[in-house]
């Protein structure tokens, strides 16, 4: 395994030059996405800090955040009609100017809104496990690489989950793979954050919370891509 204070960086030869600071070799394929349905460019504030929720449910967390941190842009995005449908609603009641709930899916939202560099934190809170389909887990995606291609360097990804198992493999995927920093904590019993945390909580089961931290310098192969 490589180390964690000195990121590799490694030439890749056969698509390009760039030096990688990751270890991942599939390349995702962002022009291979076409938009949302009805997707329009967003306005972002340009004095607040974009922060994005994929998988926002019916927006319980990312009403709390958007209320606790005013300074801060929440772009909450979640693709199930029934869940986002309730979610904005409470958001429309809410009047929080800094909250932006999105009604689509994640990836071809996020590449076709976001620049590279240009968001300063994400969560991923309870994602479907996946556990008999791990190519559909989080960080086994070559979407992953461009997700890192859009957040800033210092800025964090935070992945809940009740389950240890895939918080395990996520944090070997992180040091092994993406050589990203990682904090592992167990989420405190009395945590509200989201639907499902309560849910898990109020049932006994322990939570867990894997913090990834994008290093500062930190290559990826969609640095300079945006959509057209
Ligand atoms: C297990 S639920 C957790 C919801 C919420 N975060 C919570 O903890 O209560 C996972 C959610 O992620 C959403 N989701 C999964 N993949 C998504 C994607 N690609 N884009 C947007 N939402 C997604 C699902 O529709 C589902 O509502």
């Amino acid at each position: 395994m490589s180390s964690l204070s000195q990121p590799v960086i490694k030439p890749i030869s056969d698509l390009t030059s760039i030096p990688l600071s990751h270890h991942h070799v599939r390349a995702f394929k962002p022009e291979q996405l076409s938009p949302p349905r009805d997707f329009t460019q967003p306005d972002f504030a340009h004095d607040k800090r974009l922060i994005v929720e994929i998988g926002a449910g019916k927006g319980k967390h990312a009403l709390q955040y958007a209320a606790a941190n005013p300074n801060d842009q929440l772009i909450a995005i979640e693709r199930t009609k029934a869940k986002f449908d309730a979610f904005a609603k409470q958001a429309s009641s809410s009047n929080l100017h800094n909250l932006l709930p999105i009604h689509a899916d994640a990836i071809p939202w996020i590449i076709h809104a976001l620049a590279p560099a240009s968001i300063d934190g994400v969560y991923l809170l309870y994602p479907n496990p996946e556990p008999h389909n791990p190519n559909q887990q989080w960080l086994n995606m070559p979407f992953f690489e461009f997700l890192l291609s859009r957040l800033k360097g210092g800025s964090e990804i935070i992945l809940a989950s009740n389950v240890e198992p895939y918080i395990d493999q996520a944090q070997h995927r992180a040091l092994a793979t993406w050589c990203l920093p990682t904090v592992r904590e167990q989420v405190p019993n009395d945590s509200a954050r989201t639907h499902f945390e309560i849910k898990y909580l109020a049932r006994g089961e322990r939570c867990w919370q894997l913090t990834m931290t994008k290093p500062e310098v930190y290559h990826t192969r969609f640095d300079s891509w945006l959509a057209v």
